[in-house]
């Protein structure tokens, strides 16, 4: 069968990751997919950098916008990161040009996620983003697939491993919160600007895109309480932990009578349930459906293996043939506000 082709912009940690599993593990993806998968062309900011993988069989781009247009290009895959500029850019022209999309960019869906998608449908194209929420963790297929006969009650979880990595050692260690800060930042934890991490705004992206996929409501990251890390104290912590709670960064997601609630906010939680044992730059995504109760998932929410995990799921089920709508809802329904959404079940 044909090979399933594709351009991949971006070849930082994510990037690097996906050549690796796509020229490791070629046989084992045509066996599942049923036909082979190849990349044909790359870009990325830099192009001479050593990056541990052979690029030499790629085409090279500069220009993302031309990477996503290629005509022997099927699959754009943009793990370059940034929701304004050219990630945005090469999106919208990937999708123009009749071309699926996979990306790992859990900010540029948090803000444009609405506009992308119904582009995405009126392509009759699709875009799959199973990397952009915690990382490895499969939830977006939990919530899309094996879940899809529920009505979903509550979506709960700690997605950020940079947040949860600085709470548990304050705690272990009896830190201060600026100490260990610094050791995150010299540890290469923190993202560039790091109050994406610590000010909550990254895991709010990725609590938005589960939200409208378990609710099927529009993705509003507008709408999302937000309240970072930066004022937890050691006392706070200590207090929590004399009466048997951790504070972790934990976003939750429920219908109220008022809609769709959504909050990423620091939280007290029992010591010894599954979100208050969870260590380290770990990620946990609670799922509560009406007919399934509570499922648990853990695992690494970052890092080159499992994010580019993730992004070869996504490939796969394109290369496969199976293409979800976006936000596994029809646009009729994506473009009701979550002002008007009805109560819970
Ligand atoms: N900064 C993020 C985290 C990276 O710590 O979880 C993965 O999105």
């Amino acid at each position: 069968a044909a090979p399933l082709r594709l351009g991949l912009a971006g070849l930082g940690t994510v990037g690097t990751g996906v050549v690796k599993i796509v020229q490791s593990h070629a046989d084992l993806i045509a066996a599942r997919a049923g036909r082979p998968v190849a990349i044909t062309a790359v870009s990325a900011r830099s192009r001479g950098k050593n990056r541990g993988a052979d690029l030499s069989a790629y085409a090279w781009e500069d220009d993302p916008v031309a990477l996503a247009t290629r005509p022997d290009v099927d699959v754009f895959v943009e793990v370059m990161g940034g929701h304004e500029g050219a990630a945005k850019d090469a999106t919208e022209a990937a999708l123009s040009a009749g071309k699926d999309v996979v990306t790992a960019n859990k900010a540029l869906l948090a803000h444009h996620g609405q506009a992308l998608a119904l582009a995405a449908e009126q392509a009759g194209r699709t875009i799959r983003f199973e990397a952009a929420v915690a990382g490895g963790i499969p939830v977006i297929k939990a919530l899309t697939e094996g879940l899809a006969g529920n009505a979903m009650k509550r979506v709960m979880g700690v997605m950020n491993g940079t947040c949860n990595y600085i709470l548990t050692r304050m705690q272990n260690a009896g830190l201060p919160y600026e100490t260990v800060f610094e050791e995150a930042r010299q540890l290469g934890y923190l993202e560039a600007d790091p109050n994406l991490d610590v000010g909550g705004i990254d895991a709010g992206h990725k609590l938005s895109l589960l939200a409208a996929i378990a609710f099927g409501t529009k993705v509003s990251f507008d709408a999302v309480e937000l309240e970072g890390i930066g004022s937890v104290s050691i006392d706070d912590i200590n207090l929590a932990a004399d009466m048997g709670y951790r504070i972790k960064l934990l976003g939750v997601a429920q219908m109220t009578g008022r809609g769709l609630e959504q909050r990423m906010t620091p939280c007290l939680v029992p010591a010894d349930s599954p979100l208050g044992q969870l260590q380290g730059g770990t990620n946990m995504v609670v799922l509560e459906g009406d007919s399934v109760g509570q499922i648990v998932l853990r695992g690494p929410g970052a890092g080159e293996g499992p994010t580019a995990s993730a992004v070869m799921g996504d490939v796969i089920d394109l290369a496969r043939g199976f293409r979800l709508p976006c936000f596994g809802q029809p646009a009729a329904t994506l473009a009701t506000p979550v002002a008007a959404a009805t109560s819970a079940p």
